[in-house]
Order: structure tokens, then C-alpha cells, then sequence
């Protein structure tokens, strides 16, 4: 099957070579010639990384650049299968591109949006034959990144989320499904690794490099939230945060932080501007934990009962199977567990008694525990 990709950005050239090394023929198209010149220059040295780093041979490496064809022109999508947008995060766009989509292909091609925070529903409003738009989300960088989310909408077929995920299955990812809401699985099940990190800080409870010290020395986690927001820029994860914190009709759960606010307007991104919650300027002083073992569990612990509770929050609500759940937080962020079975782990009640304890202390509604969470305790205790 010929694989259309609309958008040659960081995310558009990813899925067109993950696409194109699964053996698929491509087309990557772009409205700015400027950004598919980019994109081939960036496909050609990856590939040559890749022969170098003997993942495949240089014939290999050359035929996959042959399968791609690199075009302005949208018309050479006419005769693809299936077409994964991956433009800009605007939905009068999408919509635009949509209905010219729907004009060139066939009416059987599955017409699939990589959207981070849009819903699917309303980008596939535009189409005649709507029962073949699908959200297929992949991660940055998409050729590295195994999870792949799939989101069906209300309008999505049967047939086209079982032939979008046997397409995506082919290509080694890892799938999970999930309900078209906000943040489907990741974007919404992470935001307090970061949201209750910032709390404890404006609380005065430890400075960054203690809650970061916290959560990888003591929780596991490869990076702790002030590193992990620095990576992947404070512009870009306070835009999420406060994307699905509008899109939950203001959930306090999902509050976003002055902090990292103050931040991102001071362009202190992170990594790329040199500067974030912590400097990345050659020579700067790298800060200090306070390894309290003590503190250390108890930032953890907080930390990890919010995520916990989100976590059961998404499995009360259907947004996911449990499996999918676990699945995505372990491929998607690279959590060490999933959470659902780091709750067993633990045991359900240390963590209800954990999220009772924040519910009671602050009275705050981003405290309430979970209603499935509270009944597992109550029928595993009567
Ligand atoms: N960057 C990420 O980490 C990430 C992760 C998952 C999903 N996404 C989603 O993927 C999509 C693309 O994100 P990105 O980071 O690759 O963006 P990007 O800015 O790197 O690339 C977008 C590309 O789309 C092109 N474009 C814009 N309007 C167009 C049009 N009308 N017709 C054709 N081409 C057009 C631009 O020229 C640009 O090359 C967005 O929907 C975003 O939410 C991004």
C-alpha cells in the first residue's frame, strides 16, 4: 500500500521513514518547498547514519530513499491507501486540507490525523465519507519512539481502526487504543509528573534538583520533571498542560503552574535556549539534591498517587483498557512501570491513603481519589 504524508516537519519526515523502512512507497508532500528540501537533506543523513551504523546496507538505505517521493503538489496522494497528517496544530487548517484530501483519494483511503491535542471528531466534520477518519498519534521522535496512540472517532468504522492499526502493527510499533478525549492516553495520564512536581516547588517543600533527585534516585524514573520539562522545552509542555487543562472545561487537576508559565514567557524553554529550570551554559554549576531520604519518599509518593490516580481515572472512564494504559505510559514516556500495576504493586491502599491525606490537608478538588480506586480498596477491605 502507498502511504501518504502531509507535512514535512519533525513529525511528518519521522512517520514518512518509519513508513518507508516498514517498505512502504511514500509520499511526503508540503506546502513549503523550503521544508521539503529540509526534510530530504535530514532523511538522507539519517539513512546514511543509519548504513553506518550497519542497520542495514547502503542499497538498502538507498532503495528506502527511492521509495520516498518528496512533492509540493498534494494531487500525487491520488493513489495512496492510507494518509497521516502531520501539519500545523490549527483546525481550520486541517479542515481545509481535509476536504481537498477527500477530493484527490479514493473514496476506501483512511484519511488519519497525527494531532496532539485536536479531536478527531471535529477534524474528520468536514468529510463526505467521515467513517474513515482516525487519530494516529505517534511520539517524538517517531522513528525511535515505539508507542503509536489510536484513536477512533464517533465517526470512525470498525474497518478502518482495524485496518489503521494492522497497518501500524506492521510497521513494529506498539499500539494502544483510546477514546477521542483530551490528552488521549499519555498527554493526559502524565500531566501530573509535571503539574504536581511545579506544586511542590511553589509549596517551598524541595527545589527542582531535590523533586528531580526524588523521582529518579528514589521513584526509578529516567529523568525527574524539571530535566524531562527542560528536554522537551517549557513552551511546548506548559502549551499541553494548558491545552488539556481548557479542554477538561478547567478541571483543577489539570491546573497549569505560574512557575513553569513565568518560565516559558522569559524564554527560558530549556535545553534549546540554553536555559530552563536549570542553566545549560558551558560551566554552569550544576545544583545540588538535598538527599533526604525522608522527603526524597514523600515527593515520590505524591507525585506517583496522582499519576495513579489519573491513571484509574482513564480505565474508570474507558478512555483505555488497562493493558493499553500500562502499555502507554511504559513506551510512550518511558515510565519504568505501568502505573496501573505499580498500584498492585504498592498496594491500592497506600496510595488511596496517600491521595486522602493531600484531599484532607488541602480540600482541594485535585486531590479527590478516583471513585474505582476507592471502590478496588473498599471490596478488597469488606
Ligand atoms: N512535535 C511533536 O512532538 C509532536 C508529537 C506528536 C504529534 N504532533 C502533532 O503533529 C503535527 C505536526 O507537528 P510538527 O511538530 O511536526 O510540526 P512542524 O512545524 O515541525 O511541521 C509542520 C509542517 O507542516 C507544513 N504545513 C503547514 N500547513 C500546511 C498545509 N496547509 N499544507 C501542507 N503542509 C503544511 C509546514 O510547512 C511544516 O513543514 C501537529 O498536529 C502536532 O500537534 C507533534
Amino acid at each position: 500500500m502507498k502511504i501518504g504524508v502531509l507535512g514535512s516537519g519533525t513529525m511528518g519526515t519521522g512517520i514518512a521513514q518509519v513508513a518507508a523502512q516498514s517498505g512502504h512507497e511514500v509520499v511526503l508532500a508540503d506546502s513549503n518547498t523550503a521544508a521539503l528540501e529540509k526534510a530530504q537533506n535530514s532523511l538522507k543523513v539519517t539513512v546514511a547514519k543509519l548504513v553506518e551504523k550497519q542497520k542495514f546496507t547502503a542499497e538498502e538505505g538507498e532503495a528506502l530513499l527511492g521509495r520516498v517521493l518528496f512533492t509540493a503538489d498534494k494531487k500525487a496522494f491520488h493513489d495512496c491507501g492510507m494518509i497521516i497528517e502531520a501539519i500545523i496544530e490549527n483546525l481550520d487548517i486541517k479542515h481545509q486540507v481535509f476536504s481537498e484530501l477527500e477530493s484527490i483519494v479514493s473514496p476506501n483511503c483512511i484519511l488519519a490525523s497525527n494531532t496532539s491535542s485536536l479531536s478527531i471528531a471535529s477534524i474528520g466534520s468536514v468529510l463526505k465519507f467521515s467513517d474513515r477518519i482516525i487519530g494516529i498519534h505517534f511520539f517524538n521522535p517517531a522513528p525511535l519512539m515505539p508507542l503509536v496512540e489510536i484513536i477512533p472517532a464517533v465517526q470512525t468504522s470498525e474497518e478502518t481502526l482495524k485496518k489503521s492499526k494492522e497497518i501500524i502493527d506492521s510497521w513494529k510499533k506498539i499500539t494502544v487504543v483510546c477514546k477521542d478525549t483530551p490528552g488521549f492516553i499519555v498527554n493526559r495520564v502524565a500531566r501530573p509528573f509535571y503539574g504536581e512536581a511545579l506544586r511542590i516547588y511553589e509549596e517551598g517543600i524541595a527545589d527542582f534538583a531535590t523533586i528531580d533527585w526524588a523521582m529518579t534516585h528514589i521513584g526509578g524514573f529516567r529523568m525527574g520533571p524539571f530535566t524531562l520539562m527542560d528536554y522537551i522545552g517549557n513552551d511546548v509542555n506548559y502549551t499541553v498542560t494548558e491545552t488539556v487543562f481548557e479542554a477538561f472545561y478547567y478541571d483543577p487537576r489539570f491546573k497549569p503552574s505560574f512557575t513553569q508559565k513565568r518560565h516559558k514567557e522569559a524564554g527560558f524553554y530549556g535545553r534549546k535556549t540554553g536555559r530552563g529550570f536549570y542553566s545549560y551554559q558551558e560551566g554552569a554549576a550544576v545544583p545540588e539534591p538535598k538527599e533526604d531520604a525522608a522527603l526524597g519518599t514523600e515527593i515520590f509518593m505524591r507525585i506517583l498517587a496522582m499519576l495513579i490516580n489519573e491513571a484509574y481515572d482513564a480505565l474508570y472512564l474507558g478512555v483505555a483498557s488497562r493493558k493499553d494504559i500500562d502499555l502507554a505510559m511504559k513506551n510512550g514516556v518511558n515510565y519504568p512501570k505501568g502505573l496501573l500495576e505499580w498500584s498492585e504493586e504498592i498496594g491500592l491502599e497506600k496510595v488511596l491513603s496517600v491521595l486522602e491525606g493531600l484531599f484532607e490537608t488541602y480540600g482541594e478538588d485535585r486531590y479527590r481519589p478516583n471513585v474505582l480506586l476507592k471502590r478496588l480498596v473498599k471490596n478488597k477491605t469488606v
